[in-house]
């Protein structure tokens, strides 16, 4: 098991490696080096947003918390235990990674292999290296997604996250609204099938621990070549459930328990879905499929100089992104891409910036807090993120709620105005600041 978190964490730098060579080949340039001073030479002017872009950051929310695959530190990653979690405890997105099944269904998944996350070696022996693509969504409702977890770690682990099921897209949306999986005695989920048998889809029922949170949904393909039209099919998944419409005025209204809003309403928002790759062909396809814009963050994690950084920037307009997402100093020996100078360069397009992946108070501060400003007065602008995804929501409230606040109070202001989009400042100051433990057990873990 040991092998297999490590494993997921070389792959990560080894991502971040193919990254920077992918943007050394996409966008290189050879008076780019990483020396203690980076030429500025050969820096392309910064393109200008679209209209259509400008239209979608003025109702884009600013200091929002994503809770990465739900929460990676409280539950095992992308079940359902982790995204109710993460949406009564007040994340603002519930995040989740698109994988595709043989039978075409939309899975919420990380990895392309089942081995690090799953059972799969005792219950599939023969197939345990194949694709997740490879198998049907029946077949994959067989893998237990919870005991990898409490192995990995014994601090966080219950009893009851053993034999949690792989979610599907739709069952993150209806999560986000307040529902949750309806299931047999037995614990398997009830489903719909067709006159044939094949599974058709999930039943939901009102998730009785629903506190009237309704977060958006933060969602990233991955693997372009196993997946080529993962962005039509997402895109007609989302209009299904109402959650995208050609006209805006025509995305769902989303009812609350009792007709009571909780603390989080973003799902009711346009900008109730953010869309996310590394890919640059996956970047270019949200681009032309989405036909109305909508919020889009291009991934990257590339510690190259001003002229290459400048080139992902451009090339992110140009496909209609409207927030970076540079990587924060997470992995040891792995800088960050999001330096003072990569923030300033990024902040004079106008784009929102939202960092990947926050585990601690001190992350937050570093990127977040009252020193980015040298004249010591704080101030938006001379932070690095407008939102971040974290694995410890529970962490990331207690810094905007009140270690933030602390120095708001002192006559500061840290936060960039949610005015435009009828939110207070501090979107989190009237959140309820919940025992992460105690909200599993609400829920029934
Ligand atoms: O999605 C945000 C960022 O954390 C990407 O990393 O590997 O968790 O999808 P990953
Ligand atoms: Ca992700």
């Amino acid at each position: 098991m040991y092998m297999k978190v490590n494993s997921e964490k070389f792959k990560k730098v080894s991502r971040l490696l193919l990254t920077v060579s992918l943007a050394m080949g996409l966008f290189a340039c050879e008076d780019d080096t990483q020396t203690d001073s980076f030429s500025t030479k050969d820096v392309p002017e910064l393109l200008e947003l679209s209209q259509a872009q400008k239209d979608v950051l003025a109702y884009l929310p600013t200091n929002i918390i994503i809770a990465h695959r739900g929460t990676e530190f409280w539950a095992p990653e992308e079940s359902e235990a982790a995204m109710r979690w993460a949406r009564n405890m007040g994340a603002d997105y519930i995040e989740c990674d698109l994988q595709k099944t043989a039978d075409g269904v939309i899975l919420a998944l990380h990895d392309e292999s089942l081995l690090r996350t799953t059972n799969v070696e005792t219950i599939y022996p023969n197939r345990e290296n194949d694709y997740v693509s490879s198998f049907t969504y029946d077949e994959l409702l067989k893998l237990d997604i919870g005991s990898w977890f409490n192995e990995a770690n014994p601090e966080q682990a219950r009893e009851s996250f053993v034999g949690l099921d792989i979610l599907t897209l739709d069952d993150v949306l209806m999560i986000a609204e307040g529902k949750r999986i309806k299931r047999n005695p037995d614990g398997t989920r009830v489903v719909e099938r067709d006159e044939n048998g094949n599974y058709l889809r999930t039943v939901y029922e009102d998730d009785p621990a629903d506190n009237g949170n309704r977060p958006g949904v933060y969602i990233e393909t991955k693997s372009p070549s196993l997946f080529p039209n993962m962005e039509e099919a997402l895109r007609a998944c989302l209009e299904e459930h109402g959650w995208y419409a050609e006209n805006i005025n025509d995305l769902k209204t989303i009812a609350y328990k009792d007709g009571q809003p909780g603390e989080v309403d973003i799902a009711n928002t346009p900008a109730r879905i953010i869309l996310q790759t590394f890919e640059p062909t996956g970047l270019v396809r949200m681009h032309e499929v989405f036909t109305r814009p909508i919020p889009t963050l291009y991934l990257f994690g590339d510690s190259a100089g001003p002229a290459s950084y400048a080139r992902y920037i451009n090339f992110a307009i140009e496909n209609g992104a409207t927030i970076m997402g540079p990587n924060i100093d997470y992995i040891e020996g792995y800088p960050s891409s999001i330096e003072p100078w990569q923030r300033d360069m990024i902040r004079k397009t106008g784009m929102h910036i939202h960092c990947w992946s926050f585990n601690t108070q001190e992350q937050y501060m570093e990127y977040c807090g009252p020193w980015q400003d040298s004249a010591g007065q704080g101030g938006p602008e001379f932070n690095a993120v407008d939102g971040g995804f974290t694995n410890r929501t529970d962490l990331a409230l207690r810094f905007y709620k009140e270690t933030l606040q602390g120095y708001a109070d002192q006559g500061r202001n840290y936060f960039r105005s949610n005015a435009h989009v009828g939110m207070p400042d501090n979107i989190h100051a009237a959140k309820t600041m919940r025992i992460p433990q105690d909200v599993l057990e609400e829920l029934g873990y």
